[in-house]
């Protein structure tokens, strides 16, 4: 859409979360708050034309959205969103064209709507256009008031409104469309007279009917989109829907889900059809799953590859890792910074893996930590087998080679290197390297003493 700046609300703390984080860095749907906000300015504006209103914590606002280059207006005390947009008028008023007005505490937004309201506005006389809906419960919003002819004559704040004006349904959503040069113009006619003591933006509607213009009110039937959030009760609430729809347009793409309600999956996560995610199961962050694969129940995945055919069992954890295709992990496992699992290997349970490479069809299939690990295609590796990788001070690596076998209970003091195809007998402490195709024996001698237990059954027994 051409010539439209927009403004974006973002400078309040947001006092009923309760909270020492400001209210727009709150997280709904894996996102903060005003991330979802930008991104919906960002189809209706290109980004210098867009100004974000920043105060409490505006350096961290800033840094959340510094590299999609929109600009910031700083407001440095809050005294009301008619004082908040009034910030932005030196960076957005020479630019021109019609102003967006969204609030950063408004995150389910969608671009639609927006160009919807921007539409209705430009095909219209009024001065504004206003989203308005009609709520079951409209306690601590903006009540609007229609006048004779169904435009909006005043938008009426909770605090300040009659018990007549608080039994109107209909509320401001507080998201506008304003003729730019109307805005700018009257703007600084808003005042504080009210039980807050705040400009409030909403006065700006009576202001502009006294001048003999009209504003126009956009009424949307579905107020899912327009919830605001106030308090954490609402951030919930948002965070709800923000899955539900996640979860339906994977649906809708071939995913199967199962219990739908109970998983957690972030916006930017890819997963491929036919893939099955068992209940309670958590995909976060930059995370691809393939297609074919199995998301076992109450696992988390944070930003990771997962390749075609991959099956996580149950309560396993997987974060910053990749895991190749047909490899089977968990349950129980845990892989972590950089763990690679190449195709068709299989991690089993109560294994960890931190910054290790398990090769092509290699086994670990119980109890071992595998650290700075690299282990060739095809090796074994038996239960309770541990890589000493910290010697107190520093790191150091492990190298297994293809095909070896590494029994179970062994210490493998590092740095080390193992063979292709060695084995190394159970329960050893390797401190030496094995050459390939060598066997490792780093145990005692085993002592039989026949005969010993009975004797000593015997003396006890006098
Ligand atoms: C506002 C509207 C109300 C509407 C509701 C919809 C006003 C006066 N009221 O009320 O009619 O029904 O939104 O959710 O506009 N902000 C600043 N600087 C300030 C004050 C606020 O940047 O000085 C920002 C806040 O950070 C927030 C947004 O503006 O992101 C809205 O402020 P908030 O205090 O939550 O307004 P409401 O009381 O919800
Ligand atoms: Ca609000």
């Amino acid at each position: 859409m051409d010539n439209i700046t927009a403004v974006i609300l973002a400078a309040g703390l947001g006092t009923r979360m309760k909270s020492k984080k400001a209210k727009v860095l709150h997280q709904a749907g894996g996102m903060t708050l005003i991330e979802h906000v930008a991104a919906t300015a960002a189809s209706i504006a290109p980004p210098e034309r867009i100004a974000v209103v920043v105060g409490h914590q505006g350096e961290l606002v800033e840094a959340v959205l510094g590299s999609r280059g929109v600009r910031f207006a700083l407001q440095r005390e809050q005294l009301g969103t008619g004082h908040a947009v009034a910030a932005c008028r030196d960076l957005l008023a020479p630019l021109g064209g019609d102003v967006v007005v969204l609030l950063g505490d408004c995150p389910l937004l969608s671009p639609a709507t927006v160009e919807r309201l921007v539409s209705v506005q430009r095909g219209s006389q009024a001065a504004a256009t206003v989203i308005t809906t009609v709520l079951e419960d409209p306690s601590g919003y903006g009540r609007i008031v229609r006048a004779a002819d169904a435009s909006v004559a005043a938008i009426v704040e909770h605090k300040a409104a009659t018990a007549a004006e608080r039994a109107i349904r209909e509320i401001n959503s507080g998201i506008y469309c304003f003729r730019g040069e109307l805005l700018w113009k009257y703007l600084d006619e808003i005042g504080t007279d009210n039980p807050a003591g705040e400009y409030y933006l909403t006065d700006i509607v009576a202001i502009l009917r006294r001048r003999g213009y009209s504003v126009a009110p956009l009424l949307i039937e579905d107020p899912a989109e327009l919830l605001g959030i106030n308090t954490r009760a609402e951030l919930a609430q948002v965070d709800a829907v923000f899955r539900a729809r996640k979860v339906l347009q994977l649906m809708l793409d071939g995913v199967t889900i199962e219990k739908p309600e109970t998983v957690t999956i972030d916006a930017a996560v890819a997963i491929g059809p036919d893939t099955v995610i068992e209940p309670f199961a958590r995909l976060l962050g930059r995370t691809t799953v393939g297609e074919d694969c199995r998301i076992g129940a109450c696992s988390i995945v944070r930003d990771s590859e997962l390749a075609d055919g991959v099956e996580i069992l149950p309560f396993t954890s997987i974060e910053s890792s990749s895991v190749g295709p047909g490899a089977h992990i968990g349950p129980y496992a845990r892989l972590r910074m950089n763990a690679r699992v190449k195709d068709g290997a299989r991690v089993g349970n109560f294994v960890e893996m931190k910054n290790s490479e398990l090769g092509v069809g290699a086994k670990s299939q119980h109890l071992a930590y595998l650290g700075d690990a690299t282990i060739g295609d095809g090796a074994n590796i038996g239960a309770g087998t541990i890589t000493c990788n910290y010697d107190g001070a520093r790191k150091h690596p492990t190298a297994i080679g293809a095909g070896a076998f590494i029994g179970s209970n062994s210490t493998l003091v590092a740095p080390i290197e193992i063979g292709a195809g060695s084995y190394v007998a159970a329960g050893s402490v390797v401190t030496d390297p094995v050459p390939a195709d060598a066997l490792a024996l780093g145990r005692a001698r085993q002592v039989v003493k026949e005969g010993w237990a009975r004797k000593r059954r015997e003396t006890r027994a006098k």
